[in-house]
């Protein structure tokens, strides 16, 4: 699917975003595992988290919905996991078959999960090694690092464990695998990764303790069911957050917004760079803050990110870049190699179309400089199959100058179904058009 989007003259309105993301999937995962029915609420039906049910579906989990943003999951208690029949698919979701990873690793039984084309390409080793130490048997191409994978779990062990690099998908795969086993797991992060898993498992009443950057946890606690609403998801209002701050005429307000600080960066980010951003804090929600943002037009100046910002933003550097072309002077994006292994290599993708559409933007191994231009032009671009390119494109275009041709926009579905009819609501000309 095409999408062909032309720069309207003002941006205003009211935006509530499709639920997070990284709560929806972990909601449904320790649904799965406590004793009892979770009732979520605002549960995001993108294609990611779909996977996701249907994954713990095959697993012999009874779950309704989504129905109106409704899932009803009746857990039935660590021990409550079926062999499955076939082969579980994770789609695209990275965070559907590293979490899931961690499950079936203390799991007595075979299973094997595989994914789509860009999932095969994902480092799996990152899971796979240390769920291997916990004494998981897990077969896969490139000795367990890439998909498809096999596991034949139980009778897991502890572990301490120290991360390479940062990844709340690492921690939350291996904190679950700790469920499992009769002692404490220890994992220890570099600098923060966003810590929804510890916020939920302790709410479900896991025995999880954080200290600094350690995370404790002692396995074999029966887990309580929840009943939980997922907050918007700031990484798809961050698409929103930098269209408002680069159009001339924005007024725009998104509403119930999750503000938990190990996902803010974004924020803090386009404030350093200048922009008028308002955050009205609103009621706590699932266990997480949460608000709304207002954004208006603003002059945006360049600046260096990196370190432990990364973590707090990662999802969000492809529409950073985005801010970056535009803003004035020069920004330097680095500590960001991770953005090679996502759903596409974000560093090369991004950078090569965003020059289609007149930015100076140099890939780095580990980010980008960027040097801010007064205007983009519309061009024809491609998503390259990555969801957040295709959004940060679509922003670009909005700002542009004439129109821009979004190509390959279907994977937008992934993490946001309902882009199209917000940018729609907004005023937007906007087409969808088959390929
Ligand atoms: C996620 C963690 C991040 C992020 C991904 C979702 C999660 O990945 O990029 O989109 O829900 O835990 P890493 O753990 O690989 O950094």
């Amino acid at each position: 699917m095409r999408l062909i989007i032309q720069p309207p003259p003002s941006l205003e309105g009211n935006i509530q975003p499709p639920g997070d993301k990284s709560i929806s999937h972990r909601a449904a995962i320790i649904g799965a595992l406590a004793e009892g029915t979770t009732v979520i609420d605002g549960f995001l039906a993108g294609a990611d988290c779909l996977s996701t049910l249907n994954c713990l579906r095959a697993l012999g989990v009874d779950i309704a919905g989504p129905d109106g943003g409704r899932v009803v999951v009746r857990g039935g208690g660590l021990d409550s996991l079926k062999e499955p029949e076939t082969v579980l698919d994770a789609g695209n979701s990275g965070t559907t078959m590293r979490l899931l990873l961690g499950v079936l690793a203390g799991q007595p039984f075979y299973s094997v999960i595989n994914g789509d084309e860009s999932l095969r390409r994902r480092p799996m080793g990152r899971v796979t090694g240390p769920l291997r130490s916990m004494g998981a048997a897990i077969w896969g191409r490139q000795n367990g690092e890439l998909a498809p994978l096999s596991v034949r779990g139980g009778k897991l062990e502890p572990l301490a464990y120290t991360l390479p690099v940062a990844s709340a998908q690492v921690k939350s795969a291996l904190l679950l695998a700790g469920l499992f086993t009769s002692g404490e797991t220890i994992v220890t992060e570099p600098c923060r990764s966003r810590d929804h898993s510890e916020r939920m498992l302790r709410a479900a009443g896991a025995d999880l303790r954080v200290e600094g950057l350690r995370v404790r946890i002692r396995g074999r606690k029966p887990l309580k069911p929840l009943t939980i609403n997922v907050p918007g998801d700031i990484s798809a209002a961050a698409f929103f957050l930098v269209a408002g701050c680069l159009h001339p005429r924005a007024a725009l307000t998104l509403e119930k917004v999750n503000l938990n600080p190990t996902r803010t960066g974004i924020i803090d980010v386009l404030k350093a760079m200048g922009a008028p951003l308002e955050i009205i804090p609103g009621e706590e929600t699932a266990g997480e803050p949460a608000g709304s943002i207002r954004v208006t037009s603003g002059r945006l100046h360049g600046l260096e990110v990196g370190g432990a910002m990364i973590p707090r933003l990662i999802d969000e550097i492809p529409v950073l870049a985005v801010a970056a072309a535009l803003a004035e002077g020069e920004t330097l994006i680095r500590d960001a190699a991770e953005l090679k292994v996502k759903e596409s290599d974000r560093i090369a993708m991004v950078a090569g179309e965003l020059a289609r559409m007149g930015a100076e933007i140099y890939a780095r191994p580990d980010g980008f400089r960027i040097k801010g231009v007064r205007r983009l032009r519309g061009a024809v671009v491609d998503s390259h199959g990555d969801h957040r390119l295709a959004m940060a494109l679509a922003m670009a275009g909005l700002v542009a100058e004439g129109t821009t041709e979004v190509r390959g926009a279907e994977c937008i579905a992934i993490s946001y179904p309902g882009f199209t009819a917000d940018l729609a609501r907004l005023g937007v000309m906007v087409k969808e058009e088959d390929d």
